[in-house]
């Protein structure tokens, strides 16, 4: 069994600012920061840094080379990477005093996905292989259908939420994990546990895992739903908490077949990766997981 990611990788420009400004007002930022990002890269890095070998599919414009480099120095596959004769992907990324965020994101080069290239990469996976993809490339929908029939497994992060998440074909899908924004506005569903009911009837089975920020996260399959708490640190910038809980939570799942261990250590390694300012570099080392004292 192989680890795949299909996803973005961006560019991310963070501001940090006392408050996030109201419409109309100007703040000024105490810091700027380049930093690497994007779901994909960041999802690819939580895995790896969890003890998964992985690579990544995905698409950077002519300014990319910082992702994929990021990516090759610190050991992750990134050769799938295509290069496109446009910008990569960006995030203009703002975080206020109490490390809450908001974003833009440009897509740039993660639209430049295309069936030709899903065709390619497709064609290195083998039954039994896990896919992790989310929603900020194009082709999504088509190569989640390939890997269902190549019995390929499918781990979908359906984010950033569009109305276009309301018609995907969940079923193809086989482990869902989102937070309980895009939970509620995919099913109407303000409650997890009902929410991630809906969710599983979606999906014709498999697993799903919904993150409630400070509220821990609930974990629901076929045989129930539980709730991990969140592990309480003081927050400075929760960009990529969720893609760090995401990588976390599918390798631990995939050597333990243990949801309860796979969420509690998930929940340790977004909690560090939250102490510190920015996405990819904050995640942290399995060894620094499993030490870490509550
Ligand atoms: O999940 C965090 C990521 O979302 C950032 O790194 C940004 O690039 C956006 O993709």
């Amino acid at each position: 069994m192989s680890f795949f990611v299909f996803g973005s990788l961006n560019i991310d420009k963070v501001y940090k600012l006392r408050h996030l400004p109201e419409k109309g007002e100007t703040v000024t930022c105490s810091d700027y920061r380049v930093n690497v990002g994007g779901k994909g890269l960041n999802q690819a890095i939580a895995l790896h840094r969890a003890g998964a070998d992985v690579k990544i599919a995905g698409c950077v414009g002519k300014d990319g080379e910082m992702l994929t480099d990021y990516l090759e120095s610190s050991g992750v596959d990134a050769s799938p990477v295509k290069v496109a004769d446009c910008h990569s992907g960006h995030c203009v990324i703002e975080v206020d005093e109490n490390g809450q965020n908001q974003m833009i994101l440009f897509p740039g080069a993660n639209r430049k996905i295309d069936v030709a290239y899903c065709d390619a990469f497709a064609s290195q996976l083998h039954e039994g292989d896990i896919v992790l993809m989310q929603y900020e490339t194009s082709c999504v929908e088509y190569l989640a259908g390939i890997c269902h029939d190549k019995g390929v497994k499918v781990a979908f992060n359906p984010s950033p939420f569009v109305p276009e998440l309301l018609s995907f074909p969940y079923h193809y899908i086989d482990c869902l994990i989102l937070n309980d924004y895009e939970a509620q506005m995919i099913t109407g569903e303000k409650d997890a546990e009902k929410a991630s009911g809906k969710l599983l009837e979606k999906m014709a089975g498999g697993r799903v895992v919904i993150t409630l920020g400070g509220d821990g996260a609930v974990y629901g399959d076929s045989s129930g739903y539980f709730t991990v708490p969140a592990v309480k640190v003081d927050a400075v910038d929760t960009t990529g908490a969720g893609d760090t809980f995401t990588g976390y939570f599918l390798y631990v799942l995939s050597k333990s077949n243990d949801p309860a261990l796979a969420m509690k250590t998930a929940a340790k390694a977004a909690a560090i990766a939250v102490t510190k300012v920015g996405a990819a570099e904050t995640i942290p080392e399995m060894k620094d997981v499993e030490s870490y004292a509550i």
